[in-house]
């Protein structure tokens, strides 16, 4: 047998939402019921690297998540491994001698590395960065031509909010009209230069793994929860329109309202299931009080807040000056070895500690 390997590596950062999605209409497809927008952080932060390898020595395709191996078993990995290989196209690698077939690929097994450099599913969009790296460096070792929108489908079918990880800057998931999904993909609004003034800020409340997954508990909003109607039908449709004209005009204001609310409307949802879902935990809730007083107090907002499948806190201050105004707050409500468990903050997007 030929004792040849062949490795591509990709690294994809992961995107919080603004606009969230929550709730299915297809479930295997993973097609969502409303539209969403993100931002997609600075992959120095948070983000993945995965190393995806071939070899004909390989008998079976296995993947190790953070140096642990894991089931590849599960429907999402593998309709993205067989969406990108039934793309593959014929590969020649002149330095090793190496030529594969577009109909060879289709017999050879892979072994896939993935590391997270934050906690995985803590709320903080791991799967986001997983799946929409795993998709890339497969397409890359495979020789997939597709373009990012055809990539972006195929991240969608692993999870959902992975569709949006393969843009940087803000990136809008067109829930699509099509059965097929062929129509359900990630659009760039913005790359990362359009609003660098933003600094993100994420609180750590927790790095504990969350007791509700986001795909049992959108099932169960979906089938319980009449608030979500309406949410999907008449609120994100207006919401999403809006948003985009606040990202396309810089109005922090308009950012910052939609943003808080479209995620308190969210955890809304989630405790309007049955049975209710707490993603939020009591630091979650004093966090939000505190950035409420001050953006009151202010008179306009100056960071908004947004709560994903977790306790975290991601944070977006209008600029640099704020951003060292929120750390210096968060430390005085939340000094480390307080009774709270606020550990630790991370920076993403620009750091402020360049300056
Ligand atoms: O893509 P999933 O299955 O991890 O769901 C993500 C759901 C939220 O993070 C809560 C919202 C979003 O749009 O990312």
């Amino acid at each position: 047998m030929q004792k040849w390997v062949l490795m591509a590596t990709a690294q994809t950062p992961t995107n919080i939402a603004v606009i969230k999605y929550w709730g299915k209409r297809n479930e295997d497809l993973i097609l969502a019921i409303n539209d969403s927008i993100s931002v997609t952080l600075d992959p120095a932060h948070l983000c993945t690297t995965t190393t995806v390898a071939v070899s004909p020595t390989f008998d079976q395709d296995r993947m190790w998540l953070n140096g642990k191996e894991i089931s590849l078993l599960g429907g999402r990995y593998q309709n993205c491994l067989r969406e990108i290989r039934s793309r593959a196209t014929d590969l020649e690698d002149e330095k090793q001698g190496i030529k594969i077939t577009k109909k060879e690929w289709e017999k050879l097994h892979v072994h896939i590395a993935s590391h997270n450099n934050f906690p995985t599913a803590a709320g903080l969009a791991s799967s986001a960065a997983g799946f929409a790296c795993l998709v890339y460096s497969l397409a890359k070792l495979m020789n997939v031509k597709e373009d990012q929108g055809a990539l972006s489908a195929i991240a969608r079918q692993g999870s959902g909010s992975a569709c949006r990880s393969l843009y940087g800057g803000f990136v809008k998931w067109v829930m699509g009209k099509e059965e097929n999904g062929s129509d359900s993909i990630a659009v760039q609004l913005a790359d990362e230069k359009h609003w660098d003034d933003l600094v993100i800020v994420i609180a750590v409340v927790s790095s504990r793994q969350k007791e509700t997954s986001s795909t049992s508990g959108m099932r169960d909003t979906v089938e319980t929860s009449m608030l979500i109607q309406h949410r999907a039908k008449e609120v994100v449709p207006k919401r999403i329109i809006q948003m985009e004209d606040a990202i396309k005009k810089h109005d922090f204001a308009a950012f910052a309202d939609l943003t808080c609310a479209d995620s308190n409307q969210f955890h809304a949802v989630c405790l309007d299931t049955y049975p209710p879902i707490f993603y939020m935990n009591d630091t979650s809730h004093k966090i939000i009080s505190c950035v409420e007083k001050w953006n009151r107090s202010a008179g306009t907002p100056q960071v908004a807040y947004t709560f994903d499948a977790g306790p975290n806190a991601v944070l977006i201050a209008r600029n640099r000056k704020t951003a060292a105004e929120l750390l210096q707050r968060l430390l005085f409500h939340f000094p480390p070895n307080s009774d709270t468990d606020l550990n630790s903050y991370v920076i993403g997007d620009k750091s402020i500690l360049q300056d």
